[in-house]
């Protein structure tokens, strides 16, 4: 499977205060971005370096800069909008495509009802944003697209992630690579993830 589970401590004590029954709006907003944050640094951690010598205060110094790759972050609305801050902290320079799917419910597939991508999408990096990766379906849809436009390198971020939903898109797209606070058990019959967080876009937004 094509899921990096980053056990990092912080990562995961930051998970365990999430999973609580009566957490606030204001500490679940704030540890998901917290939590986006840390799973974005490892996101991250192989993007290429290059050589590159600058004046330093003692003169010309070798130093390593990240080689000129653009980015995209893409939210899956509503909830990926919970993570977008904490990883904008990290890549402040990235730009932002947003991508909004609803059900149909004749077909029940994905479908998007609102898609704005930034342009040279086939020069950048798409680190795509969503806290649950439940049946996989909305993501897979948002790969779909961004592949349709011609984007060549693209991962995902979640902070739980439930096995059903890490098969399909392997199966669709075994290019993307996932990172994810936790892997968890299945799916119930609701399609919430278990153990999970509950819905995690009321969570972030107060509408529970
Ligand atoms: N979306 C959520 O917010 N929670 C789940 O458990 C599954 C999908």
């Amino acid at each position: 499977m094509h899921i990096h589970v980053v056990n990092h401590p912080l990562v995961q004590h930051k998970l365990s205060l999430l999973r609580a029954a009566e957490i606030s709006t204001n500490k679940f907003r704030m540890l998901t971005d917290e939590l986006a944050r840390l799973l974005a640094y490892e996101a991250t951690r192989d993007l290429p370096l290059e050589p590159v010598t600058i004046d330093g205060w003692c003169g010309p110094v070798d130093v390593q800069q990240i080689k000129g790759k653009k980015m995209t972050v893409v939210p899956i609305l509503r909830a990926g909008i919970g993570m977008l801050n904490g990883v904008l902290d990290l890549v402040p320079s990235a730009k932002i495509s947003v991508v909004g799917l609803a059900r149909n419910e004749e077909t029940l597939q994905p479908e998007p009802y609102f898609e704005k991508f930034v342009g040279d999408l086939d020069d950048r990096l798409a680190l795509i944003i969503d806290p649950m990766l439940a049946t996989g379906g909305s993501l897979v849809a948002t790969i779909d697209m961004l592949k349709r436009k011609g984007c060549k390198e693209i991962k995902a971020i979640v902070m739980v992630a439930a096995p059903e939903g890490v098969k399909l898109v392997n199966e669709a797209h075994p290019d993307v690579q996932i990172y994810a606070a936790s892997l968890d058990s299945h799916l119930n019959e609701h399609g919430y993830i278990i153990p999970g967080l509950g819905d995690a876009g009321d969570k972030i937004f107060g509408t529970r």
